[in-house]
């Protein structure tokens, strides 16, 4: 009876032993980890507007943006088509560059149209100011760049715009033609947590 009783007791701690075990999240030997959790009821989603300027400084001792790559044709091209643009522009509250600095566009544009100055645009808007600081949002869309105002869409974004979607509105607030450095107005609406 005792060594009945004593077996019963062994094989119940073996099962709570192996339970505890393989309630431990151990990835396979040969696969990665993949744990799925039903999401919680999220946080109340809010829009966030925001409006700054974007300089592109193309001309002086130190530029912001500078061409790194075109096709042989580009600069037959009436649109530039197939030169390529890399950008860390500053981004002001106020249209003049030595307002408040919120941030940096750090991205590129390329020119993609054959037909009209339509640029493919892709940069990380980088803030550096007040809560924002540290938090950036993606932007990725067509810049047809001589129309009024276009419309971009925010891809994403990170720290407080993390799962951000939305989209910016951009227009030319003055083009400098003799040094062609441009200041844009940028109007951005991002959903987010
Ligand atoms: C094309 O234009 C760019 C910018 O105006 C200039 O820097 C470059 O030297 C030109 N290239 C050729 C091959 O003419
Ligand atoms: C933004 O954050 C960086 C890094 O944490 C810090 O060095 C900087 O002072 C902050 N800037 C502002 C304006 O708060």
């Amino acid at each position: 009876m005792g060594k009945l009783l004593c077996t019963l007791f062994f094989f119940f701690f073996l099962t709570v032993v192996c339970s505890v075990a393989s309630a431990t999240e151990e990835p396979p030997a040969s696969g990665f980890l993949i744990s799925e959790t039903a999401a919680k009821k999220p946080a109340r989603e809010k829009l966030t507007h925001m409006r700054f300027y974007w300089h592109d400084v193309i001309s002086g001792a130190s530029p912001t943006a500078v061409r790194v790559a075109a096709a042989a044709t580009s600069n037959k091209s009436a649109t530039g088509f197939g030169a390529v643009v890399m950008f860390d522009d500053p981004m002001t509250a106020r249209p003049e560059l030595t307002s408040t600095l919120v941030g940096r566009a750090q991205g590129f544009y390329a020119f993609a149209s054959k037909e009209e100055f339509a640029l493919l645009l892709s940069m990380n808007l980088a803030f550096v100011e007040g809560k924002y600081n540290g938090s950036t949002i993606t932007v990725l869309g067509r810049n047809a760049v001589l129309s009024g105002v276009r419309e971009l869409p925010v891809v994403g974004g990170s720290g407080l715009f993390r799962l951000a979607r939305g989209y910016v509105q951009a227009k030319t607030y003055s083009l400098d033609a003799k040094t062609g450095d441009t200041v844009v107005e940028y109007n951005v609406f991002v959903v987010h947590y």
